[in-house]
């Protein structure tokens, strides 16, 4: 059996932890449960006890000289970052667009001459299983460095079914071949592939007779989401699609209101879907819905921001009761970066979350944008020992010292995997 492992002397030790069950809303995501001269004694992968260091010396002073100490004097310990939104496994790169972007083409426009989304349809199509892996390990990788131990990873680069089965099967064998822990999510409809062009409610049709079943019964999913925009699937079709989800047991995700409003906000509301992302032109009547509904806003500073859009009404949001959560989007066209840290940063400074709020939307509120928060998203007795030491004295200062790596350690399941 690996030795205990006890981590003490922690300036501020961010526990998110809390009584209540589900996502926090309101002033509950200011509340981060902070103890000062904290620790935590990990065994076997799991926290045993979290308190103060006087608090576990005492507790576990018969068994001290078993453990292996680690001195967390003068820095942050906070839960292992939660990601819940990538689309982290895909083929090729798209640089070229992200320089026509900057010379006046919209997105939407790429997109619908073939780039975007389609032209890594083609990439992701043709790689191999083993191309995808390396890629995305690569990723994971850069993840795990940021300081982020779970994240969720879609499917949407295959628009068939064979190539959205390789992709949920890449997530698979990364779920066991890499330290991070995945939840995947199927994606058929992210985008209406060319083959179909012309053809939307075929293809609507052949997400939902086809395609699900068969991924249904491979198992490969939890979760299902859907690109509700102009231009791609619209209100009645995502809902369609969702319902039809929901059969097969699978939990609603929506990209909603991203580029145009559709009411994908209230969609998400109205289908009991978990988390809704983007949400860049939601209205008020969609943060109402959503409030009412309890469904988390999971928010993507990062693409406003590489869009050049104005981000997400966070500050509205949570003001208004929607639990909020944020992500990187990590994909390669609107979002290619793997740095929760810089999200944090940006829902502070383009969304108005105070620095508490945002560690929440990015560790316990994140966690339960995917289900995850019986295991992760906190530091309390019996949770994964999912841990990031950082090299600043309190959590203020990891937003306010922005754009920068501050991980200084991060455990996954008790193993040290940053050092
Ligand atoms: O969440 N909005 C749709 N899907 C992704 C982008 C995918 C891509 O451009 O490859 C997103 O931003
Ligand atoms: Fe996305």
């Amino acid at each position: 059996m690996n030795k205990p492992i006890w981590i003490k002397h922690a300036a501020q030790l961010a526990t998110l932890a809390s009584n209540v069950d589900g996502p926090r809303s309101k002033t509950a995501m200011s509340d981060l449960i902070i103890i000062e001269d904290g620790s935590v004694w990990i065994e076997s992968g799991v926290i045993k006890a979290v308190g103060t260091t006087d608090e576990l010396g005492n507790t576990y002073r018969n068994v001290i000289d078993s453990a292996e100490i680690i001195d967390a004097s003068n820095s942050l310990v906070t839960p292992g970052l939660v990601d819940p939104h990538t689309h982290v496994v895909y083929g090729g790169s798209r640089e070229r667009e992200f320089e026509m972007r900057l010379q006046g083409s919209t997105y939407i426009d790429i997109m619908n001459k073939g780039g975007g989304i389609h032209a890594t349809t083609n990439m992701t199509r043709e790689a191999t299983e083993q191309e995808l892996i390396q890629q995305a390990i690569a990723r994971l990788d850069s993840f795990l460095e940021h300081g982020v131990t779970t994240i969720e990873g879609k499917s949407g680069y295959g628009l068939n079914l064979e190539t959205e089965l390789k992709q949920l099967k890449v997530i698979k064998e990364l779920q066991q071949m890499h330290s991070i822990d995945l939840v995947a999510t199927f994606m058929g409809a992210h985008a209406v592939p060319k083959e179909f062009k012309g053809r939307e409610e075929e293809y609507v049709d052949h997400i939902i007779y086809d395609m699900l079943p068969a991924i249904a019964q491979s198992n490969l999913a939890q979760f299902i989401d859907v690109f509700c925009e102009k231009g791609v699937f619209t209100f009645e079709q995502s809902k369609r699609i969702i319902e039809a989800g929901k059969h097969y047991g699978l939990i609603p995700k929506i990209h909603a209101d991203e580029i145009v409003n559709t009411k994908g906000a209230e969609l998400a509301a109205e289908v009991g879907a978990i988390s809704a992302e983007h949400l860049l032109k939601t209205s008020n009547q969609g943060i109402k819905k959503m409030a009412e509904a309890g469904t988390i806003a999971c928010l993507l500073p990062a693409t406003a921001l590489y869009l050049r859009e104005q981000s997400a009404q966070g500050r509205k949001m949570i003001d208004h009761g929607v639990p909020v959560a944020i992500s990187t989007d990590c994909n390669p066209g609107s979002s290619p970066t793997t740095s929760m840290p810089l999200v944090m940063n940006l829902a502070c400074i383009n969304m108005r979350l105070t620095p508490a709020e945002a560690l929440t939307a990015a560790t316990y509120n994140a966690a339960c944008a995917i289900n995850q928060q019986h295991k992760v998203g906190s530091l309390e007795a019996g949770k994964q020992a999912d841990i990031v030491l950082w090299k600043v004295k309190n959590y203020q200062e990891l937003q306010y010292l922005f754009g920068v790596n501050h991980v200084k350690a991060v455990w996954k399941k008790g193993v040290k995997v940053v050092d």
